[in-house]
């Protein structure tokens, strides 16, 4: 496995690649859910490449920039294993150099959900995907279903700029008692960890609920928020929306829809969701 930690080692590295590259952006800290990110760009490529860098432009300025887990070692053990051929380490100062000043933002779709509560937080996302992109090449790149929000700026952002890639969508990776994989779970105590559960069980009941056919938004928003209050210490937001668009449904669910989750439990915060009415996988123990 190569590894290049500044833009010009990248660039030859990546001129030695031949043929198809699968591409898994991170900001480190890598997991089990990263894995299988990994795991398939090398199954569906004749390379893969990873990079590992925390963006700074996608942290508002209240939030967890400077404590974002960092664990560079047993990442390069982890992209290894999975067979990846290339990671790629920039700095801050590389990819924001003094005088930055071109950005990427996909307008509407980074307005609701998280968009509300992390503004500037799609844009740091987009532009940073961009740059990324436009060095590693990608043929395909690999993003996991828990950012349902960013997966869907980064599909947009691909097919409105003309970007000559394939966004592989991927099924969130979930612990045995179904909490969703995150670098930021590592923050929970024992007794916060076990009040995160109530999260994926809100969005179990929900499924179950509509696949008994309930299809009223309303209510099935009203059983998210009644079964997250309790436990989470903040809900920013329990929402079910359009997936094609994230825009709300004025009453009865008629096309597929994300049930999506966002808040704290402690001082973390945890987002989640399930796709409705699609096949996908759902949020099980
Ligand atoms: O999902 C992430 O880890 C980040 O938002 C990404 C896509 C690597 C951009 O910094």
């Amino acid at each position: 496995m190569k590894t290049a930690n500044s833009i010009d080692a990248l660039r030859k590295a990546r001129a030695k690649l031949r043929g198809s590259v699968g591409f898994v952006p991170t900001m480190g800290a890598l997991h089990e859910g990263h894995v299988s990110l990994m795991r398939r760009a090398v199954k569906e490529n004749k390379h893969a490449a990873v990079s590992i860098f925390v963006n700074p432009s996608q942290f508002g300025p209240s939030e967890d920039l400077a404590k974002y887990p960092r664990t560079l070692k047993q990442d390069f053990a982890l992209c290894k294993k999975a067979g990846v051929d290339l990671v790629f380490t920039p700095t801050s100062e590389m990819m924001y150099p003094s005088g930055f000043d071109s950005w990427v933002e996909v307008v509407e779709l980074s307005k609701p959900l998280c968009g509300e509560f992390r503004p500037g937080h799609f844009k740091g996302v987009a532009t940073i995907v961009c740059k990324l992109f436009n060095l590693v090449q990608p043929t395909r790149a690999y993003f996991g279903r828990k950012d349902a929000q960013q997966l869907a700026v980064l599909t947009r952002m691909v097919a409105d700029l003309n970007m000559p890639l394939e966004i592989v969508p991927c099924e969130t990776v979930r612990e045995s008692d179904g909490l969703a994989m995150s670098s930021r779970n590592r923050y929970l105590s024992p007794a916060e960890r076990e009040r995160a559960l109530c999260i994926s069980r809100a969005l179990r009941e929900v499924e179950r609920l509509y696949a008994k056919g309930e299809r009223d938004a309303g209510h099935l928003t009203s059983v998210l928020e009644a079964a997250l209050g309790a436990e989470m210490d903040e809900v920013q937001y329990a929402d079910i929306r359009k997936l094609s668009d994230l825009s709300e449904f004025s009453d009865k669910i008629n096309a597929p829809a994300l049930a999506a989750v966002a808040g704290y439990v402690g001082s973390t915060r945890l987002i989640d969701n399930v796709v409705l009415g699609q096949s996908g996988k759902a949020a099980r123990k």
